[in-house]
Order: structure tokens, then C-alpha cells, then sequence
């Protein structure tokens, strides 16, 4: 196992009725406070004004429309108002995209450069404006970490940041009944997202990690039952409470700990969506698959492993690598099942620019764990996804 060393600083308020914890989780955060939103589901299903009784007595300024891939020129929107009105917290409600675009405007409130130097190593952040958030969707792991993901639209460039300390939020409030209205493509999504947080990490070296394996394979097992469980019965509360806390376990870091790690399937995803706006959990399940497959052959026991402990497979009269094809052929049709696409043509994409976006992949870092994956080889996974 690698070193490391483990801190995490947000103060989780889980469960049916938090949100009403709002109240006593923000009372001593200052007055002027800043709430950031989506395009509108909180308006819909009537947390936003649950959320606005909660806040009587603060100066509330609001940001909303934040869109899926948080565009930068929102970040900017809502930084200016941050330094214009002496904002003293800043509060989140939404999915990923709303508490990443949060995340952008605590730091670049307390930067004299463009926020988007420290999403391209111009700058790193060492203060901001603190955050709080209140999760509606399960998926990212935002709520819990130090990450933001932002999308440059003039540079087509989606950059993330990782492991920020200043970042994570000092609370998050995870009531899995706000999470009742997340449609079933999101739900497909979201299950998508989580997985591939503890794929990135469980093929990857070292191998002899049981701790991290077993977590990983549990989180997995219960994404794959719970996902149905609420598709068929969107308001099945253990349902939604138990993938809620898959996706903070997933990427609240701990799952990292002690491995190298791949995050091959994100860094492709991230260009894909730079390129055709597809939401982030949709690229993956098209991803995964044929990334597992072209990396099964290098190492087929861990394959096998997954096969057999998180789907069942029996793995007598075959090979490691026969049962490890079967784990990863069956992964795609559960995501397909769920309602996520799974080829690229199901979300607009076809060969043209396939080149290119291979060449800007391997430019921005190194892919493959267990092999490394050069231009030849994306090629080919991209083209087995078309
Ligand atoms: O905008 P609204 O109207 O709120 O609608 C959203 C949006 O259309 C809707 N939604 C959210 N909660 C809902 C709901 N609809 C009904 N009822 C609710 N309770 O769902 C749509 C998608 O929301 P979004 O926030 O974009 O989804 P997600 O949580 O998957 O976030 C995706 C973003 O997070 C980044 C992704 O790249 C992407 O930009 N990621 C962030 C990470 C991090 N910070 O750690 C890690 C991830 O790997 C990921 O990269
Ligand atoms: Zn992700």
C-alpha cells in the first residue's frame, strides 16, 4: 500500500428531514450569504423555498441557471457578486455541477487573477470564501471533497481540480428525499459516475489492498441493486439514502487511499463533454466498457475478482481473463439496463472528431493503469464505443 496522509473537514448532516437542519448549520456563518442553484429543479420540487424560510435574517444574494459542466462564465458571474456584496458564505443546492461551480466562485472570490488559472496550474488556491451545500443528486462525491470540475467553453477545455483543501464544503446536508425527483436518466447517470470513481481506483496498482478492494466491491454491489430499486419506485427511501451514500463514499477520498489509481475513463469523459456537452455520467457508462476490456488482458485475476465478488459470475471452466470478459460484457448491459447509453452515437457523437479528441486526451495526462494507453490504443477503445 502507498503512504498517505488523510484529512477531511466537512461535517456530513444525513438523513430524512435534514434539510430542515439548515438553519442551525448556517446560523453562525455570517449574514450575507450567496445561494447558487441550478436551472430550476429546486423551484419544481419545492426545496428552494424551504430553503429561503430557513434563511430569514441573512442578506441573501442569489446566482442560479448554473448549467450541467458549469461554464466558467457563470463562475465569473457569481464571483463578482461575491466581491460586490461582501458575501460571508456561500451556500449550494444541487447536484454536482451547482456545488463544483460553488466551489469555483469561493476560491476565485479571493484571487486577483481569472479563476481559471488554477484550473489550468497557473495558480493553486489557498483561501476562500467558505461553502455549505445541500446535495440533490447522487453521483459526483463534490459534497464531500476537495474537487471542481469547470467548463471553458471558448477554449472548449473541461478542467478539473482535485484535492483542494479550501474547497470542501464545512457541511453538507445529504437528505436522500431531495434526491426523490432525480429522473431515471439522471439516476443511470449518476450510478455511472460512482462506479467509475471506484473503478478508476480499484484496477490499479498496488493490487494487494483488501481493504480498499472491499469497500470498493460493496459500494459497487449496492449501486447495482439500489439503482433498479428506485428506478422502479423513485420515492423508495432506503433506496435513495443508500446510493446517496455510495456516491459521497465513492469520492470522499477514502476509497484512493493507499493506490495509484487510473482515472483514464475521466480524463476521455472530460474531453468528450468539452467537445459535445454530454452529461458526465452518460460519457462513462460509453467509456467503461471497452477501457476495461483492452485493459483486461494485463492484468485478468483483478478482472476476475470483480466478476465474480460484485456480479456474481462463476468463474469454473474458465479463464481468468474468460471470466473477467463475462464481468465487464455484463457491466455494460447493467448500465444499459439502467437507462445509461452505452455506445457514443446514443449521445450524438460519431467518427469526425475522433482524432482529435484523442490527441488532446493523451496531451493532458497519462492513461492506463495497469498498461499504459497511448494514442493507438484510445483510438481503438474510442472506436469500439462508436
Ligand atoms: O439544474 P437543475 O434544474 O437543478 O437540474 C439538474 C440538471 O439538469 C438535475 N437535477 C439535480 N438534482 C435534481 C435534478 N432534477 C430533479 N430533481 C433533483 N433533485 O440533474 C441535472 C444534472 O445535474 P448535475 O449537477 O450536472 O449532475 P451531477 O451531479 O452528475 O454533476 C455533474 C458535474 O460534476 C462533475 C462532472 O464533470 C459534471 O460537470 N464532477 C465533479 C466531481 C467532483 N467535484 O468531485 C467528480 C466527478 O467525477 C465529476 O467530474
Ligand atoms: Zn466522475
Amino acid at each position: 500500500m502507498k503512504n498517505f496522509t488523510y484529512h477531511n473537514p466537512t461535517r456530513i448532516v444525513f438523513g430524512k428531514g435534514t434539510t430542515d437542519k439548515l438553519e442551525k448549520e448556517i446560523k453562525d456563518k455570517g449574514n450575507n450569504i450567496l445561494l447558487v442553484y441550478g436551472g430550476g429543479s429546486i423551484k419544481k420540487n419545492g426545496l428552494y423555498d424551504r430553503v429561503i424560510k430557513q434563511l430569514v435574517g441573512k442578506n441573501v444574494f442569489e446566482l442560479s441557471g448554473v448549467e450541467p459542466n458549469p461554464r466558467l462564465t457563470t463562475a465569473h458571474q457569481g464571483i463578482n457578486i461575491v466581491k460586490e456584496q461582501k458575501i460571508d458564505f456561500i451556500l449550494a443546492v444541487g447536484g454536482g455541477s451547482v456545488i463544483d461551480c460553488a466551489k469555483a466562485i469561493s476560491i476565485g472570490a479571493k484571487y486577483d487573477g481569472d479563476v481559471w488559472d488554477f484550473y489550468t496550474a497557473k495558480a493553486y488556491p489557498t483561501s476562500a470564501v467558505p461553502l455549505g451545500a445541500i446535495l440533490t443528486l447522487a453521483a459526483t462525491g463534490t459534497e464531500m471533497n476537495g474537487n471542481s470540475v469547470i467548463t471553458n467553453l471558448e477554449t472548449k477545455q473541461k478542467n478539473g481540480l482535485a484535492g483542494v483543501f479550501v474547497m470542501h464544503p464545512a457541511f453538507s446536508i445529504l437528505d436522500p428525499v431531495n434526491t426523490y425527483t432525480v429522473p431515471p436518466n439522471q439516476i443511470a447517470n449518476g450510478c455511472a459516475d460512482t462506479l467509475s470513481h471506484l473503478y478508476e481506483c480499484y484496477f490499479s496498482y498496488p493490487d494487494n489492498t483488501p481493504i480498499q478492494d472491499g469497500l470498493a466491491e460493496t459500494i459497487m454491489k449496492t449501486v447495482f441493486d439500489q439503482a433498479f430499486v428506485a428506478l422502479k419506485n423513485p420515492e423508495d427511501y432506503d433506496a435513495r439514502a443508500n446510493l446517496m451514500w455510495c456516491g459521497t463514499l465513492a469520492l470522499n477520498d477514502i476509497i484512493p487511499l493507499g493506490k495509484e489509481g487510473d482515472w483514464g475513463c475521466h480524463a476521455i469523459e472530460h474531453v468528450l463533454s468539452a467537445h459535445y456537452d454530454i452529461a458526465h455520467g452518460a460519457g462513462l457508462a460509453i467509456v467503461t466498457p471497452p477501457y476495461m476490456k483492452y485493459l483486461c488482458q494485463f492484468n485478468p485475476k483483478k478482472y476476475k475478482q470483480y466478476a465474480v465478488n460484485v456480479l456474481g459470475i462463476d468463474p469454473t471452466g474458465k479463464t481468468d481473463y474468460e471470466a473477467g470478459l463475462e464481468g465487464i460484457q455484463k457491466t455494460k448491459e447493467l448500465l444499459k439496463k439502467m437507462g445509461a447509453p452505452v455506445s457514443l452515437a446514443e449521445v450524438g457523437i460519431g467518427p469526425e472528431k475522433l482524432e482529435l479528441m484523442v490527441s488532446e486526451i493523451v496531451t493532458n495526462g497519462n492513461l492506463g493503469n495497469y498498461a499504459k494507453i497511448g494514442s493507438k490504443e484510445l483510438l481503438g477503445i474510442l472506436k469500439e464505443a462508436l
